[in-house]
Order: structure tokens, then C-alpha cells, then sequence
């Protein structure tokens, strides 16, 4: 079996390592990859979806697996479907979940999903004047796809005022920022629910918690994800139950009225509240760094879960009694400025935690960071504190200039 994965950072490469394990995938190729998928596969170098589609026909890959939004978004699917190549993922339409913040509040509220109370506007003078009315902080969001940084929680009338000047009049974000979501803030924690949908239901795994702040003590400014741990020790049962009820339940029931089915991954971001669980937001794929943290802990084989999705079987998930911890190790700046190229040294005296590679690339036979994320530690354990200080030590023999990680991931 030909295998294409599209994708380059820590979640990529968690594929590849939980690919690897499996006898019947005699190549995997990564488009465009990073340092560990090019150990495991082949890295190719096209990003643009007809590229991708015709490399697929010309190298007979029998499954496409896609990790990021933008392709999704694009309609990867749609294309390589039309010419009857294996893919996992939501078509353009049920991205758009994803992709249009405007569409996917609407369809909460259609569907009497868990949601903040929010107002949609197209229109800059209409968005200021419902600003006056209302309290504060309040969470005003892009509509469309802002590489994560559509999202600005205003403290004051003033802070609203100029989000939405710099999303609607000054559009910073392009065409992204044309329609605003304004919606209630909600105070609590956040947890991340990834399934899979065979098209008719979704089966969700194990919870888990990213840790979205790039500093100490969930300080500082928002990031990729500055680590992660599954399952996540503050998502109970009862937590859950809220959850399927009212916002899982009613989402596969959306999916179907609305003829938005699909087969592929579905991630839920959480906010638990005193008043329970709402969700904030859909992703249509798997997320990153949650990803790193719950492939090592499911127990099927990924192959036969996409291809039972994809056949329109029920699934039968297990996963092992253990926890997993994601330790991201960044460049020095990041989310903000940083300087990329440094060699990364020490990866071999690594003992008890897996090294997963994302903004690092091979240079010869030097592996160097390219991005703001460089790499993931990961490991499991009985526990949190084993899983915990197996990262923890094994992060300090792998060294390269300027590199920085949280102290506090897994600390319970
Ligand atoms: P989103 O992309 O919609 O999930 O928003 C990105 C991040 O903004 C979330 O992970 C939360 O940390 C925060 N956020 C979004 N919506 C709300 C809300 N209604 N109340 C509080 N925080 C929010
Ligand atoms: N961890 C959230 C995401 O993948 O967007």
C-alpha cells in the first residue's frame, strides 16, 4: 500500500511514526514533510492541490491522508475524488466548518450545539454599534481561515473597537476579516475532543490538552500549541456526557440534515465552563500537537480505522491505560520573531521519549530548525509525573541555539 501525507509539522510526523509500525504500507510519501517523515518516507516538494493530485495518479498512491486546514479548505478532497483516488477528509463544504466561522456558528445555532451566544456581522458600522451595548471582555473572531491569529479577546470597549477597525476596514487578515463572529466569553479550561466520522457517526477518541500559551503558567501570547497531554486529567466523565449529549449528538445529526457528511477527522475544541461543556470550535482534521499524544495511545491500527471510515463500517476504538505527554520544544522568540538554521545535536542520547521532528529539515546529513515549533518530545507512562519526567530529561541532551520549552506541561 502507497501511502501521501500531507503535511509538515509534529502532527505529520506522529503519523509517520504510527504508519510506520504497520507491514502492508510499503511507502509513504510526505508533501512536504519534515526531518522524521523524510527518515520514514519520502518527502516531496508539491503543496498546490492538482500537483498533489496528479502526483498521486502518477505514483499509484493508494490513500491520501491530509493534516492542515488550507488543502481541506481548498477542496483536496473534492479534487481528488473527481478522479477516484482514495482520500481521508471532509469535502470543500463540510471544511467549510472550519473555514468560515460565520457558517459554523450558524450551524451550532441551527442545531442546538453547546455554543457561546454570538452575533454574526458583514458590516463595520453595524459590529462598533452592537459593541456599545455589550459587556466586557468579549471574544471577537475573523471568519475566515487567519493562520490562528483571528481570534482577539477584548478586554474594553476601545480593544473591540480596533479589532474589528483592523479586521473589517484595515483587513488585516484579507478577506478573512470581511465577516466578524462576536460572541460571550466564556471563562474555564479547554479541552480538545478528536473523532473520526464514517460518514454516518463519529467515534470519538480519548480527550487531551494542549497548552496554548507560550509561557509559564499559560502566560503570555497564544501559539501553535506549546505541548500536550492525553488523556486530559481535567475532562471527567460527566464532562463527557455533556459533551455526546449536546454537542456531538447533535453535530452527526447536523452533518446529515445539512448533507455535509463526510469521512475523515473531526476535532472538537472544548470550553468547560461551570455551566459545562461548550464548544468553541470545529477543525476538520487532526489537531497539533494533540495528534502527538493520541496516536501513541491507540491501540488500532490507523490504516484499518481510515479504510472500516471510509467503507462506512463502525468502528471499535481502544486505547491503552496509559498517559501521553507532548513536550514542543521552540525557537528562541517565538510565536514572535525568531531566527531558524541552527543545528539540532543530542537526539541520539535520547532514552526513554520519542523524538518527533516539525519546523526541522535535513541539511545533508544535519538536521536544522526551520520553523517557530522545532520538535516534540513525547513519551507515556503510568502516569502523568513518569511520562512527565521522561520528556523532561530527555529534553536536555537535545540542544540546538536559542531553544526554549515550557517547565510546566504535565504538572498536574
Ligand atoms: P477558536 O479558534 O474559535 O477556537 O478560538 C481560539 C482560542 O480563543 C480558543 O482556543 C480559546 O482559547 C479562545 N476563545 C475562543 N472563543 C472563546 C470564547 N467564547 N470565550 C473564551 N475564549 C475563547
Ligand atoms: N491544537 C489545535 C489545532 O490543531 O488547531
Amino acid at each position: 500500500m502507497r501511502l501521501l501525507i500531507v503535511g509538515n509539522g509534529g502532527r505529520a510526523s506522529a503519523l509517520a511514526l504510527k504508519l510506520s509500525e504497520d507491514s502492508k504500507i510499503t511507502k509513504m510519501f510526505f508533501a512536504p514533510g519534515n526531518a522524521t517523515t523524510e527518515k520514514l518516507g519520502e518527502n516531496i516538494n508539491e503543496t498546490d492541490i492538482l500537483a498533489l493530485r496528479d502526483f498521486a495518479i502518477k505514483n499509484k498512491v493508494d490513500l491520501t491522508i491530509v493534516g492542515p486546514e488550507a488543502p481541506l479548505v481548498e477542496g483536496i478532497v473534492d479534487e481528488f475524488k473527481k478522479v477516484d483516488l482514495k482520500v481521508f477528509g471532509p469535502t470543500k463544504k463540510a471544511a467549510s466548518l472550519e473555514g468560515s466561522k460565520s457558517f459554523s456558528k450558524k450551524f451550532m445555532q441551527t442545531y442546538g450545539i453547546k455554543t457561546a451566544k454570538a452575533v454574526i456581522f458583514d458590516s463595520y458600522v453595524e459590529a462598533k454599534e452592537y459593541l456599545q451595548t455589550q459587556e466586557f471582555p468579549i471574544v471577537i473572531k475573523a471568519s475566515g481561515l487567519a493562520g490562528g491569529k483571528g481570534v482577539v479577546i477584548a478586554e474594553d470597549l476601545e480593544e473591540a473597537e480596533g479589532t474589528i477597525h483592523d479586521f473589517m476596514i484595515k483587513r488585516i487578515f484579507g478577506d478573512a476579516g470581511i465577516q466578524v463572529v462576536i460572541e460571550e466569553f466564556l471563562q474555564g479550561f479547554e479541552a480538545s475532543i478528536i473523532g473520526v466520522s464514517n460518514g454516518e457517526k463519529i467515534f470519538p477518541f480519548v480527550s487531551a490538552k494542549d497548552y496554548k500559551k507560550a509561557g509559564n503558567g499559560d502566560k503570555g501570547p497564544n501559539t501553535g500549541g506549546m505541548g500536550s497531554v492525553a488523556p486530559s486529567p481535567e475532562f471527567t466523565d460527566a464532562h463527557n456526557q455533556d459533551f455526546i449529549q449536546n454537542i456531538m449528538n447533535p453535530t452527526v445529526e447536523g452533518l446529515k440534515k445539512e448533507g455535509l457528511n463526510f469521512k475523515g477527522f473531526i476535532f472538537f475544541g472544548l470550553m468547560i465552563t461551570k455551566n459545562g461543556t461548550y464548544l468553541l470550535e470545529y477543525n476538520m482534521r487532526l489537531g497539533d500537537p494533540e495528534t502527538q499524544v493520541l496516536l501513541p495511545l491507540l491501540e488500532n491500527n490507523l490504516v484499518d480505522v481510515i479504510e472500516d471510515c471510509l467503507n462506512g463500517k463502525e468502528l471499535d476504538l481502544k486505547f491503552k491505560d496509559k498517559k501521553a505527554v507532548c513536550l514542543v520544544v521552540c525557537s528562541g522568540g517565538y510565536p514572535k520573531n525568531h531566527e531558524t538554521g541552527y543545528e539540532i545535536t543530542g537526539v541520539e542520547k535520547v532514552k526513554n521519549s520519542k523524538v518527533l521532528y516539525a519546523g526541522a529539515d535535513y541539511r545533508g546529513s544535519r538536521v536544522v530548525s526551520t520553523g517557530g515549533r522545532v520538535l516534540n518530545i513525547v513519551a507515556l507512562g503510568d502516569t502523568y509525573d513518569e511520562a512527565r519526567k521522561k520528556v523532561y530529561e530527555d529534553a536536555v541532551p537535545v540542544q540546538f541555539d536559542y531553544a526554549f520549552y515550557r517547565d510546566d506541561i504535565a504538572k498536574f
